[in-house]
């Protein structure tokens, strides 16, 4: 049984290195060092190449580096094994941890204060207390609710949608179609936390923020499927919305003369939310090579119906 990993963008010596120090032996190889492709029997991947899969005919196990897995399920080749999220508490920490800058950077109006700065205009907006802001958040599963919790945490007023219901402590909660009007309706900020789905793709559309409070602020750190480019500068120039914090993009890196890179309006950070860390996201993988080994069903399997 080999172990074989691909990443465009993680540190795959030192996921082998993490693996290697929890399961002595493990033979990991490091694409495209691959060897006999006929001993690889599971893969743990970011964005592999389509079909790259669809060639090791001995897999067994696609454990995935990413929490979302939309961009393989795209892949047509992709085998029909068990396909595992990366759930890990680091990659859970850090999107909270940026969730709540962002939150904090609306409600302390840095996003005026910077605009002003490029005017030389001294200005002062009078802070009020984090409850009376509030923040929804799209998308109530493993990062979602996390964020959700740190931010009731810090004192902001919280809702959170997601497809069935949840409960939260401290959390306002709405589900499936007839729960999106309330839960937009009373929104300061809009984060999309949403996995790409059919269902959710395009979700962030001229539609949606007529449903909203003319200007509240989006923070999009989902996927950049979720929402409509041109909906967003519309939204933005018509004063819809007032600001908006883009993680992630349709394109990325995002092409040099998208207008999003100049729209005075736009924070965008190059998909940096939030990471697996093979310090502790390792022990999922162990437990989950283990498992596939025993026998045992693998923990955080995407289940391909609902496509998260
Ligand atoms: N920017 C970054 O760096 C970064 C990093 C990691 C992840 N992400 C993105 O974050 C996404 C969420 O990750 P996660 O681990 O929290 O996912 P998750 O645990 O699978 O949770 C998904 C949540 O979305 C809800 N949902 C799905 N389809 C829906 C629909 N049609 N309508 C309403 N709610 C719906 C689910 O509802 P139920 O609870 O009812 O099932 C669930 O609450 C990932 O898919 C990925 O795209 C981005």
């Amino acid at each position: 049984m080999a172990l074989l990993i691909y990443s465009p963008d993680d540190p795959v010596e030192l996921w082998r290195q993490e693996l290697l120090a929890r399961r002595p032996g493990l033979d990991v190889r490091i694409w495209p060092d691959l060897g006999d492709p006929a001993d690889i029997t599971a893969a743990l991947v970011w964005l592999p190449p389509p079909g790259m899969l669809a060639g090791l005919p001995n897999l067994r196990a696609i454990l995935s580096l990413a929490a979302g897995i939309d961009a393989m399920l795209r892949d047509p080749t992709l085998p029909d094994l068990p396909l595992c999220r990366m759930v890990d508490p680091s990659l859970t920490r850090s999107m909270s941890e940026f969730v709540l800058l962002q939150a904090l950077k609306y409600h302390r109006h840095l996003d005026l204060y910077a605009a002003q700065q490029r005017r030389a205009e001294w200005r002062l907006y009078l802070t009020r207390p984090a409850s009376t802001t509030t923040v929804g958040v799209m998308g109530l599963g493993v990062l979602g609710q996390d964020a959700a919790s740190l931010l009731v945490r810090h004192g902001f007023n919280v809702t959170g949608w997601s497809r069935s219901p949840h409960e939260l402590e401290g959390v306002t909660t709405y589900a499936g179609e007839a729960g999106l009007d309330p839960f937009l309706a009373s929104l300061d900020i809009l984060v999309c936390l949403l996995p790409l789905t059919p269902e959710t793709e395009n979700i962030l559309n001229t539609a949606l923020f007529h449903r909203l409070k003319a200007g509240a602020c989006l923070v999009n750190v989902a996927r950049g499927r979720h929402l409509v480019d041109q909906d967003l500068i519309d939204a933005l120039d018509t004063g819809r919305l007032a600001h908006a914090s883009l993680d992630v993009t349709r394109e990325e890196p995002l092409p040099p003369d998208h207008p999003f890179w100049r729209h005075p309006r736009i924070d965008l950070t190059p998909h940096a939310a939030s990471y697996g860390q093979p310090s502790t996201g390792a022990d999922l993988v162990v437990e989950n090579l283990r498992r596939l080994d025993a026998g045992e069903p693998l923990l955080h399997t995407v289940d391909r119906t609902r496509g998260y």
